[in-house]
């Protein structure tokens, strides 16, 4: 089995940040959504991996390299612009030649692994095999009607009216008998060749197509909430290890990492927390639910359920929350502001708050 990951799109739902950072590569506990992924197929036991970017694909390619530092073998499919998710697969044809595959979208986690699912797809091959997740409201998702015997018999993208409570996952299946559908469908009104489409065709015909249903954390990161909350999570399983540099008055409570060249004086730290490497954290409040990237310095901040992100320099804003920094940008308050903020800020920004 190989796998594809459509990791291009344009991310406006996390603009300002996508405008300059693939969304692929916004860091959940301080690594890239798209690393996070590519372990996760890796320990489906898939290392063939094609990944599909348009905007941003250099920074993507610098990011993850050829993959072998997560044991796995990148090949990149370039797309021009983005023309849906059944484009992708089009694109991907001549890599995946006659492999059953894994579509997983490179905006989406699944922390609890899908090794179940997969290793039921292996054994009964299906058309395709969709993991659903069960959510209390489907409007905003595509939605898999599905019969007794877990047969998909008809999809829906954001019904008005949904038949049922299971959203379609950024996580299929397939066997090559998707690529006749790809393309024997045509775009959507808004202008995509949608995968949802090229399923429905594959119901349509007759071909065996299964929902099955994931129990564990899911989230779809695209937004700067979902990113949040997305972060919350994963830094609830966070083992703590400090190679860093923790003045003796300091407090940490709570699991934290404080990588290596990290210099934290003067401070509390209130797990979970990240600090990356070589950040500078002085006479600060950092935590819960923070995390700080490399090379970050933070100077008499009060920090919470945030992210900042490569070089961010925080000064002087003492309750920050909920806010995700960008690379390289400054947030300062020159006289002091204890005043609650929450910001999404681009990267290179300059802010200054009261
Ligand atoms: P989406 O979240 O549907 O699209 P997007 O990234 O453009 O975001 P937004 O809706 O905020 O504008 O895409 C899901 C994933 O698939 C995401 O990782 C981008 C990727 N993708 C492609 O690689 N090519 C495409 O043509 C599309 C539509 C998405």
């Amino acid at each position: 089995m190989k796998a594809l990951v459509p990791a291009g799109g344009t991310g406006t739902r996390l603009r300002p940040l996508s405008y300059s950072l693939p969304k692929a590569l916004i860091p959940v506990a301080n690594k890239p959504v798209l690393q996070h992924i590519l372990e996760s197929i890796r320990d489906l036991g898939v290392t063939e991996i094609g990944v599909v970017a348009g905007h941003g694909d250099r920074d993507i390619a610098e990011a993850v390299g050829d993959g072998s530092r997560y044991g796995v073998e990148l090949t990149w499919i370039r797309q021009d612009r983005p023309r849906g998710l059944a484009h992708c697969v089009r694109i991907a044809r001549s890599y995946l030649g006659d492999s059953d595959f894994v579509m997983y979208l490179g905006d989406n986690m699944l922390p609890d692994g899908v090794g179940d699912i997969a290793a039921e797809f292996a054994a009964t091959r299906p058309a395709a095999q969709l993991v659903v997740s069960r959510v209390p409201d489907p409007r905003a998702f595509g939605v898999a009607e599905v019969d007794g015997d877990g047969r998909v018999v008809r999809l829906a993208e954001k019904p008005a009216r949904p038949r049922s409570d299971l959203a379609l996952t950024g996580v299929y299946f397939f066997t090559p008998a998707i690529h006749r559908a790809v393309w024997s469908i045509t775009p959507s009104a808004r202008g995509e060749l949608e995968i949802t489409d090229a399923v429905q065709l594959l119901v349509d015909q007759g071909h065996d197509v299964r929902a099955v249903r994931y129990q564990g954390y899911w989230k779809d990161t695209g937004r700067a909430e979902d990113v949040l909350e997305c972060n919350r999570h994963v830094l609830a399983s966070l083992r703590p290890r400090i190679t860093g540099d923790v003045g003796e008055e300091c407090e940490v409570n709570g699991p934290a990492v404080i990588e290596e060249g990290a210099k934290v004086t003067r401070s509390r730290i209130v797990g979970p927390v990240v600090i990356g490497a070589n950040a500078v954290v002085e006479d600060s409040h950092v935590g819960p639910n923070v995390c700080i990237a490399a090379g970050c310095t933070l100077r008499d901040v009060r920090l919470s359920d945030s992210l900042t992100l490569d070089g961010a320099v925080l000064s002087g804003v003492n309750d920050l929350h909920g806010s995700i920094i960008g690379r390289h940008a400054t947030v300062v308050a020159p006289g002091r502001s204890t005043a609650r903020h929450r910001l999404v800020v681009g990267d290179h920004t300059h802010i200054e708050v009261a």
